[in-house]
């Protein structure tokens, strides 16, 4: 076993590195399936064991993740653009000291297309999107068209338009087009779903997420100056950040697999509270003072599946209040929920009562050792060294390079990408016509009727993009 292997398995490598680092529905060629490849679902590459990646955008979100890439075995950070000078100075700089080589860079200019340079040149096989959302279709279809698999920030497109070129592309190009969903990696997510694929809670019939994260002073203050966040509140309705509650919720109901979402309805409330921090923290000659939203304080949303299931999903970045994304499911047995804190009950035998009252503390933890994740089992120690959220970035990361390295499928693919950033655009159609019920696009078109139910994977740290 050569010495990197050694050290990636016992976890010394990281230990060290974490020490120094800080369309529309009616879409007739879609629809008809005719215009576009073949289906997209369990799609697969021949195995990459030397997986280069270039980034595009390296702020607040992308940086981290170059760190991180950078020490995956059989990963490498062969470029990156980003129209901020420093950016790319800081990336450089880190990359240098850990004597790795250095990224071909683009963008240095300040040229706002120079990305589409990275895309075009033959120094990365995927792109990693970190930049502000009005670019990530545009990132989607250019780098499939030329020849890139694609790792795309949430949402990974921003209207209904958008979520079809990017299937399209996806399929025409036959490239992965996948959406860097985070959370559904949390220990805890991952812990729900490993419970309701155990069969733990019976058959789930609803669940509760969302994205509750007060952002007041984030959204007015962006770190460049540019407004990019708050800009769509101030001039749309609907949830514009939908996935963080809701993709790992879409995975424990095989959304797409064997159930699809079939419409939603979408309420608002009045806007308040942004007014209200604007007009307390800013003087009155400064925009910010008399800055008037369009989205209210709090989208809800109500989710109806073709199963018969439904989901509220709700976003909220302007309240005072706690983070909270929910992650409540409830089904035939019982009910789990990792918001406020990890809560869970259900029944041995129907109606026994025994989910009366939520387990205790010690009974929680004993199940969460029990059903930990098979993830979690391999690389959570090392995940919550490395860091990003707790881990759960890293054991995304960890796992995309894993089914790249060994050419699986990856866990979600370009329709799980549609289907989820479609709430954007759909809930704003909602709000705008009264709460009314909207469709959802079948991205599948039919295909979610025959797709595999999603599974409890494993990793196996022996297969990782080792050369001996
Ligand atoms: N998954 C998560 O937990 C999570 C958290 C925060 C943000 N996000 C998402 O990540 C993305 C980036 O967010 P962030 O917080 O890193 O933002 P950021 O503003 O810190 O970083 C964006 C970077 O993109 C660069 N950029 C802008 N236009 C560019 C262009 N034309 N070409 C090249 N580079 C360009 C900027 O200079 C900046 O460095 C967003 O889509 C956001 O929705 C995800």
């Amino acid at each position: 076993m050569d010495t990197s292997r050694r050290e990636f398995l016992k976890g010394t490598a990281w230990m060290g590195a974490v020490a120094m680092a800080a369309g529309c529905m009616s879409r007739q060629s879609a629809a008809a399936g005719g215009a576009s490849g073949a289906p997209m679902h369990g799609f697969r590459v021949a195995p990459m064991k030397r997986v280069r990646v270039g980034f595009i955008g390296v702020g607040a979100r992308g940086t981290p993740a170059v760190k991180r890439i950078a020490q995956i075995p059989g990963c490498e950070v062969t470029a990156i653009s980003d129209v901020n000078p420093a950016r790319l100075d800081a990336v450089q700089a880190w990359m240098k000291e850990r004597g790795l080589p250095a990224p071909k860079e683009w963008s240095r200019n300040g040229d706002k297309d120079a990305w589409k340079g990275l895309c075009d040149s033959d120094v990365c096989d995927v792109v990693y999107s970190a930049t502000p959302r009005p670019l990530h279709c545009p990132i989607n279809v250019y780098a499939m068209a030329h020849g890139k698999h694609v790792l795309q920030e949430v949402p990974g497109a921003f209207s209904l338009d958008e979520c079809w070129e990017t299937v399209e592309a996806a399929e025409k190009y036959r490239r992965h087009c996948m959406m860097l969903e985070n959370c559904t990696y949390g220990e805890e997510e991952m812990l729900a779903f490993n419970l309701i694929k155990k069969g733990k809670l019976g058959e789930i019939v609803q669940a509760e997420v969302g994205y509750q994260h007060d952002q007041r002073s984030l959204q007015y203050n962006p770190r460049d100056g540019v407004f990019w966040r708050i800009d769509r509140h101030m001039k749309h309705h609907g949830n514009y950040y939908p996935t963080h509650g809701l993709v790992p919720a879409g995975r424990c109901l095989d959304v797409n697999r064997g159930d699809r979402f079939e419409y939603l309805v979408s309420m608002e409330t009045k806007s308040a509270s942004f007014e209200a921090f604007g007009q307390a923290n800013f003087p009155a000659d400064d925009w910010r003072h008399n800055a008037k939203m369009v989205k209210g304080d709090i989208n809800t949303c109500l989710l109806h599946t073709a199963q018969g299931k439904t989901l509220s999903l709700i976003h909220n970045v302007c309240t005072p209040r706690p983070y909270d994304r929910g992650n409540l499911f409830m089904g035939t047995k019982g009910i789990y929920r990792s918001y406020p804190s990890l809560l869970m009950a259900w029944e041995e035998k129907v109606g026994d009562g025994g989910a009366h009252k939520y387990f205790d503390e010690a009974k929680a933890q004993k199940i969460k050792e029990e059903y930990r994740h098979p993830f979690w089992k391999v690389a959570g120690e090392i995940a919550k060294k490395v860091g990003g959220h707790g881990g759960m970035d890293f054991v995304m990361d960890l796992r995309w390079a894993y089914c790249l390295q060994n050419g699986l499928p990856l866990d979600t693919d370009v329709y799980d990408l549609a289907t989820y950033s479609s709430i954007v655009e759909l809930s704003e159609r909602s709000v705008n016509a009264r709460s009314s019920a909207i469709d959802f696009p079948d991205y599948t078109r039919g295909g979610w009727k025959t797709a595999q139910p999603f599974t409890v994977d494993e990793i196996d740290m022996s297969k990782f993009g080792f050369t001996s």
